[in-house]
């Protein structure tokens, strides 16, 4: 049998065929699968990557992580680890040590069980374990790249605002002040990094609302959206509107969950003097949700209808009780992969997204100054990502 140090030199000497070695936490949220469908590609900057793609649970059937998009069949590895077990973590990277270039972190737990003050404690010893189980033992570590959320954006509750401002959002603002007695995440990967003295990098990216795949994500306004449509049709129901007035007639923006990953690898190779810093991640324009409503609503043959007044505002989070039997019938006539109703949408988030009462936008002036220019059209990334959800048979 192998001891532990010559698999480990066996695992480092493999992992020299490819040039970075990626650790991307979170693989199956929003961004992270996003990265793992980017960093493999032929001609991504500091390529041939390696992958190793972590998530707690089993891998979903529509992971890139389960069916490597490179040509090399050891490109993307799959690690399953709760990250709030210290040993488990430990225990998981210790071989992946020697190889680890860069770390991606975009992992995010949130059970509505819990207090913010716990929800905030656990998010922080996830990123304290990786933190700790890689940094000091790993000697090729260059950079790590940290996922959290715009200064418009609450920690805990993403629905917080912080104080009134003049202009749009920008990075030097203070973050948001918790209601709990806890540090911001980006507070704990300086401290996890410190041990390094300047040698490993950083970079933080702060996305708004996130427009992607992922049907497993915590929060996903596209498969929430797409599965209320379908609903509708179903029900034989016109699509209406549920949100305000200010986010149907008033400008918003997103972020493309794509755009956030080739943002965060850019954190990792771009310039020196773009290291060590937070930049806002959003696509770049603006759009109004009655741009988006009629174009969700042909996708799935549905009859909409627009803001009306603020007594018929609803919630979806009720207005979606009790529909799991339903969602269980569309699956099963229409073929779809397996989900349950709970799994793929998150109508209190979506409530939260379209509710606004105010434009609330982020300024990018700061990574284009820094040499960062991706942006994305958000009326063609909200239609790619339907078409996606439906190509993979998640949604009719
Ligand atoms: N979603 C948005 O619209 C949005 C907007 C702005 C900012 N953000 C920020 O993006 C970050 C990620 O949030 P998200 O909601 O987008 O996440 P998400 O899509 O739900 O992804 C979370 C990822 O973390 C993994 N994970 C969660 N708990 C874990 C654990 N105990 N052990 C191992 N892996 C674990 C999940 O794995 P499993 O799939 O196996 O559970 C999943 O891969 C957060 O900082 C959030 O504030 C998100």
């Amino acid at each position: 049998m192998l001891t532990r140090e010559r698999a480990a030199a066996e695992a480092a000497s493999k992992a020299r065929a490819f040039k970075s070695v990626a650790l991307v936490v979170g693989s199956t949220g929003i961004v992270g699968a996003a990265l793992v469908e980017i960093l493999p590609v032929p001609g991504v900057p500091a390529g041939p990557w390696k992958v190793y793609a972590l998530s707690r649970r089993p891998l979903p059937p529509w992971s890139a992580a389960a069916a490597s998009s490179s040509s090399d069949p050891d490109a993307v590895v799959h690690l399953q680890v709760d990250l709030y077990d210290t040993a488990a973590v430990a225990k998981a990277l210790a071989p992946l040590a020697a190889e680890i270039t860069h770390v991606f972190y975009t992992a995010w737990f949130y059970n509505y069980c819990w207090s913010d003050a716990e929800a905030c404690q656990r998010n922080h010893a996830m990123l304290r374990n990786v933190l700790s189980a890689v940094v000091p033992t790993s000697p090729r570590l260059l950079h790590v790249s940290l996922l959290t959320c715009s200064n418009q954006l609450g920690v805990v509750d993403p629905f917080e605002p912080v104080a009134e401002v003049t202009g749009p959002y920008s990075e030097d603002l203070p973050r948001p002040r918790l209601k709990v007695e806890c540090h911001d995440l980006e507070n704990a990967l300086h401290d996890g990094i410190a041990s390094r003295g300047g040698a490993v990098t950083w970079s933080v990216h702060r996305p708004t609302t996130i427009f992607g795949f992922s049907p497993r994500s915590a929060r996903n306004v596209v498969s929430s959206l797409c599965v209320y449509a379908a609903i509708c049709k179903k029900a034989n129901d016109t699509l209406r509107w549920p949100g305000s007035r200010v986010a149907w007639h008033g400008f918003s923006e997103a972020s493309d969950a794509e755009l956030v990953g080739e943002q965060m690898v850019w954190g990792h190779l771009g310039p020196a003097f773009a290291k060590n810093k937070a930049f806002n991640c959003a696509n770049g324009d603006v759009y109004k949700w009655q741009q988006l409503w009629p174009m969700l609503a042909s996708h799935f043959g549905v009859e909409w209808s627009g803001y009306v007044a603020e007594d018929q505002r609803f919630r979806l989070e009720e207005a979606m009780v009790d529909k799991e039997a339903l969602w269980a019938e569309i699956v099963r006539e229409k073929g779809l992969v397996e989900t349950e109703l709970d799994d793929i949408t998150n109508w209190s988030f979506v409530d939260d997204v379209i509710s606004a009462e105010k434009e609330q936008l982020d300024t990018m002036n700061k990574c284009k100054e820094h040499g960062f220019f991706g942006f994305r059209n958000t009326v063609r990334c909200f239609d790619k990502w339907i078409r996606r959800m439906k190509a993979d048979r998640i949604v009719p």
